[in-house]
């Protein structure tokens, strides 16, 4: 399958149009964002990385039953995808506090969640990605009761398999962020990525941040670190 018009421009992905109108293919990039932009770099490799990285989660979610975009992957940074109609609730998954809900509720870093935390957000980089509930997401027509009752019930199954995928790797999943999308056929899918970008990895033992934390908090060896997942993953 060739790329052929370019149909979109992300941070870290590029999306072009095929012959078969009913798919995508995705270019991972290696261009790195955070904080909704301001802070900008490469990351050399990481479109490989994370292409590869991605593809592994999503056929193992695929073998779990999750319906997910992935048809498969093309060469190094290009993966071949369901054409998904995104929609614009970004969900995250968290199991250790960290990051924004570490600060939110008052909550040390590494505070284990009693209970996995689900939260949406408004995919609006104009916004800054705000944080909303369900009721914003009927107000505004985000989504359907019965869209939702699927995302969040998929999200709950997708936190519980890559759980224990990943602590048989010696890795702890702190939190994630996933997206969804309608297909041709109408049916709700996962889509974009699972990566190093999206998600907190942290080493089981040492705790050590294997994931763009170490790009957002300049901690150093971010190649190193999502070469180490990438190795885990295939180990
Ligand atoms: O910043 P925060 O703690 O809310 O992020 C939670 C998780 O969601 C992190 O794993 C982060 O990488 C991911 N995330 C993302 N894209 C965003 C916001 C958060 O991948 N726009």
């Amino acid at each position: 399958m060739e790329k052929l018009e370019m149909l979109y421009e992300g941070k870290a992905k590029k999306i072009y149009s095929t012959e078969d109108t009913d798919k995508v293919i995705v270019e991972y990039k290696d261009d790195a964002t955070a904080f909704n932009g301001e802070k900008k770099g490469q990351i050399s490799e990481k479109g490989k990385l994370n292409a590869k990285i991605s593809t592994i989660f999503f056929e193992l979610l695929e073998e779990k039953g999750i319906p997910t975009h992935l048809v498969e992957q093309l060469n190094e940074t290009d993966v071949l995808t369901k054409k998904l109609d995104i929609i614009l609730v970004e969900v995250v998954m968290r199991n250790i506090a960290a990051g924004s809900i570490a600060k939110r509720l008052g909550l040390e870093e590494g505070t284990e969640l009693k209970k996995p935390v689900l939260e949406f957000y408004y995919k609006s980089d104009e916004l800054g990605d705000p944080m909303i509930n369900e009721y914003h997401i009927y107000a505004e027509e985000l989504a359907t009761k019965e869209e939702l009752d699927m995302i969040k019930d998929l999200a709950f199954k997708i936190n519980e398999i890559l759980v224990e995928f990943l602590a048989d790797k010696g890795i702890d999943l702190v939190d994630f962020k996933l997206e969804f999308g309608k297909g041709a056929d109408g049916q709700v899918y996962l889509g974009d990525e699972i990566s190093p970008d999206t998600c907190r990895f942290w080493d089981s033992k040492t705790k050590k941040k294997l994931d763009k934390d170490r790009f957002r908090r300049d901690l150093g060896e971010v190649e190193g670190a999502y070469q180490e997942i990438l190795r885990r993953l295939e180990a």
